[in-house]
């Protein structure tokens, strides 16, 4: 019996109930889901609680959990300030459509927290405060076009998607084509839309000045998160900062999924502040959530003040008590000293796993700081989500057979293979997933060398 055929039999053994929710949910759901990257082969598992960082399936295994609800919950499962507050709030009501007191202390918080923000506005996703962050920036200028990073997401709207997959249709880095993300999204946006490359100072400097005088805006992640948070070489992120300046297009930084990286997010950390910012996942501490916010100028077109030219934001949850209450105890307990130590561990985390693929003399790195990693199989450099894709496409098998081999030793992280530390762990389960990496590298090798032998040292 080969090894990864081993590996799936250990996998089918351990999660009977898991598989036969599955295959109902197939029965309702395309493809049994929901969420399109949380699928995966040969099913997924079905977990039913969650407890700091350690989450319980169906079947009744348990496991250090990595995804914390899509990178939203900064401090694990089942905070019990959290849940405190959202317990009390939800006994008064859910909201009433009306601002709610919490609503203004989290927004003068998030003022506090996020260098750009002199005025904010809540929506219910990350996806919405991009695509306010984008209209506002269109608003603002009078321009249409939108410059974006290649591999760069921005949510579930047709701008936020263009390009998100370094496709190798798209051609060389020099100049790439927008490609148009799935079907459904309208092919004339194409026309809109201009990509280019992450930590490529000098091919962004050429792009952006053929295009400058009908952009309205750059939408980018200061680090590229879902990838392993791969961070910005010096002078990148302060040339894209000087030249939109110059030219008065608008910089927009994402940070939904980074900002808990650090105390004042990643401009805070790289300082660097763009005009708007969009905030999602993490500052919800689990309840859905977005932000968006920045220059007041900007902003004030948003205002009723300022009469009937206003524009108007309707968005139904936008704001909503439970939320607000649930952002608030998440932000007021990722203090200073808090991100301090869980960084510590985190740095723990990345020496270890690295340690393990250093031991396996199978090919590996860990990118990240601080908070979200991921584990890619490649030695060479990875800058870009083109690095970070080529090395996941050359070597799909793998990392999907270390993904399962992971779930069986008890670590819970997303395909392909990313996910956040939370300030519930504590050594003891950054060194359980460790070990589990390294048992995982000790069964899948023979694979490796068979299918995958440029992993091999
Ligand atoms: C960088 C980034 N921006 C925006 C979004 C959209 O957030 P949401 O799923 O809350 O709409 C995501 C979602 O994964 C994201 O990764």
């Amino acid at each position: 019996m080969m090894t990864s055929e081993k590996l799936q039999t250990k996998y089918l053994s351990r999660t009977g109930e898991s598989a036969k929710l599955a295959k109902r949910a197939r029965r309702y759901m395309p493809g049994g889901d929901t969420h399109g990257p949380s699928y995966h082969l040969p099913y997924h598992v079905t977990f039913t609680k969650g407890k700091g960082c350690y989450v319980y399936d169906v079947d009744g295994n348990k496991y250090v959990d990595f995804c914390n609800q899509w990178l939203t919950m900064p401090h694990g499962h089942a905070f019990p300030p959290m849940v405190e507050a959202v317990q009390k709030r939800i006994k008064q009501s859910v909201g009433f459509g009306y601002p709610n007191e919490e609503q203004v202390e989290f927004a003068q918080l998030l003022c506090r927290r996020v260098p750009c923000f002199e005025h904010v506005r809540f929506v219910a996703s990350g996806s919405e405060a991009t695509l306010m962050c984008i209209r506002a920036a269109r608003a603002f200028t009078g321009k249409c076009k939108i410059m974006k990073l290649e591999g760069g997401y921005h949510g579930t709207h047709d701008l936020g998607e263009f390009n998100w997959f370094p496709s190798p249709e798209a051609g060389p880095i020099e100049k790439i084509k927008t490609m148009p993300p799935d079907a459904g999204v309208r092919g004339s946006d194409i026309k809109d839309v201009v990509i280019f490359p992450y930590n490529e100072t000098d091919i962004f400097k050429r792009t952006f000045n053929r295009h400058a005088k009908d952009v309205a805006a750059i939408i980018m992640e200061p680090m590229i998160g879902p990838l392993g948070m791969i961070t910005p070489e010096p002078g990148f992120l302060e040339t894209i900062r000087n030249m939109t300046k110059k030219h008065g297009v608008i910089l927009i930084f994402d940070e939904v999924v980074q900002f808990p990286s650090a105390y004042y997010g990643a401009q805070g950390l790289f300082k660097v502040s763009p005009d708007l910012t969009a905030l999602g996942k993490g500052i919800g501490g689990g309840l859905p959530i977005g932000v968006w916010g920045g220059r007041r100028d900007i902003m004030d077109l948003w205002n009723p003040e300022k009469g009937h030219d206003a524009i108007i934001q309707v968005s139904t949850h936008a704001g909503n008590a439970l939320s607000m209450v649930a952002g608030l105890a998440t932000l007021k307990h990722l203090t200073a000293n808090v991100i301090k130590q869980r960084n510590k561990r985190f740095r723990r985390l990345k020496s270890g796993l690295e340690n393990v693929f250093k031991d396996s003399g199978i090919r590996g790195q860990v990118t990240g700081i601080g908070y979200g990693f991921a584990i890619h199989l490649t030695d060479k450099p990875v800058r870009s989500p083109r690095d970070t894709f080529g090395a996941a496409m050359a070597a799909e098998t793998i990392v999907g057979l270390i993904f399962m081999g992971l779930r069986y030793y008890g670590v819970s992280i997303y395909p392909p293979l990313f996910g956040i530390i939370s300030t519930a762990m504590q050594d003891k389960d950054v060194d359980h997933a460790v070990h589990a990496l390294a048992k995982t590298l000790k069964e899948v090798r023979p694979i490796v060398e068979n299918e995958c032998p440029h992993l091999i040292v």
